[in-house]
């Protein structure tokens, strides 16, 4: 029987890590809001940008807020000095999820998990987040391991693990883990120079653990927070080759559309995730455009609010989406 996603009031998404900051840019809007770091009226400290993504969630629903931590940066202390910075007391946090084992998405955990002060803690992750070796191909002969998360460095940080490949609703049903996804289209190609071994004969990594969040906004829609997104990014949202905008399962599968209220007059996705390594890692298409001509490129879908800044696509994906 499919678990029922329940419906929020409201969703907050407060970024901790991403690729660049920018305080002057005055790009923010009724959705995406800048956050600054002050000390009384006064600007008081620089956020640290690095290649790594931390966001805390926060949902609103039934007179309770719920916070999760999704993903936790590179660095050791990233993260931590920028939650710091903006003031964020991070002892609301009330359990963690991973959208998968990339070291810029698993550096800072400790140094979180100690701000969170709550032990045995649970932490959500696909049980393929452990995979290794992982690399990066930069030529036939030098390839850039990713340190691995490992199981033993989650227990000594006094955290409770749940692995899990299937769907998970988090806090009282407020949030869901959406487990694996299934790829199933032929134009999103994963990342082509990402590659791990298995039985020692190196493969591209297929990313089995890439996974997202995924609240119910009441009388809005879906918000959907990935992290990396090398597969299913068309069935986050965005229109499909003969996908019903409407009804965001167009690529089969089926558990966004089944945990949509659907209310008549609801987007069906509102709120846009970070992550894609699409741009970085030699996606010829950054956009993963479809065959067809529908996607990105045309714009999102009805309702879709993308953030700002997404984790590792960098400028590039940004100067073809000016182009485009
Ligand atoms: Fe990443």
């Amino acid at each position: 029987m499919t678990p029922e996603l329940a419906a929020v009031e409201r969703v907050e998404i407060l970024t901790l890590q991403d690729n660049y900051i920018d305080l002057t840019s005055g790009d923010g809007s009724a959705v995406v809001q800048r956050a600054i770091p002050l000390k009384g009226d006064q600007v008081s400290v620089s956020l640290l940008a690095e290649h790594g993504f931390s966001a805390l969630v926060r949902v609103h629903a039934a007179g309770k807020v719920r916070s999760l931590l999704f993903d936790f940066g590179f660095s050791q202390h990233g993260a931590a000095f920028n939650a710091d910075a903006l003031g964020i007391d991070l002892r609301q946090v009330e359990a963690l999820a991973l959208s998968h084992g990339h070291m810029d998405h698993t550096g800072g955990l400790e140094a979180l998990s100690q701000r969170i002060a709550r032990p045995g803690i649970t932490l959500t992750l696909h049980p393929e987040a452990y995979r290794t070796p992982r690399y990066m191909k930069l030529g036939e002969s030098f390839k850039a391991y990713f340190p691995p998360l490992t199981r033993e460095r989650i227990d000594a940080a006094g955290i409770t693990v749940q692995e899990s490949s299937q769907p998970r609703l988090l806090l009282d049903e407020t949030i869901l883990f959406l487990g694996q996804i299934p790829r199933r289209t032929d134009f999103e190609k994963g990342a082509p120079n990402l590659c791990c071994e298995k039985d020692g004969v190196e493969m591209p990594d297929s990313f089995e653990d890439d996974t997202a969040l995924v609240m119910h906004l009441k009388d809005k829609g879906l918000v959907v927070l990935s992290g990396l997104r090398p597969r299913g990014d068309h069935q986050h949202g965005a229109p499909c080759p003969g996908g019903d905008r409407r009804r965001p399962s167009p690529c089969g599968d089926g558990r966004i559309s089944s945990f949509r209220s659907g209310q008549a007059g609801s987007d069906p996705a509102h709120g846009g995730g970070h992550g894609g390594h699409r741009a970085r890692l030699r996606d010829p298409d950054p956009l993963h455009r479809p065959r067809g001509g529908s996607g990105l490129r045309t714009g999102p879908a009805p309702g879709l609010h993308p953030q700002h800044e997404r984790h590792a696509n960098g400028f590039r994906l940004k100067i073809v989406v000016y182009a485009a």
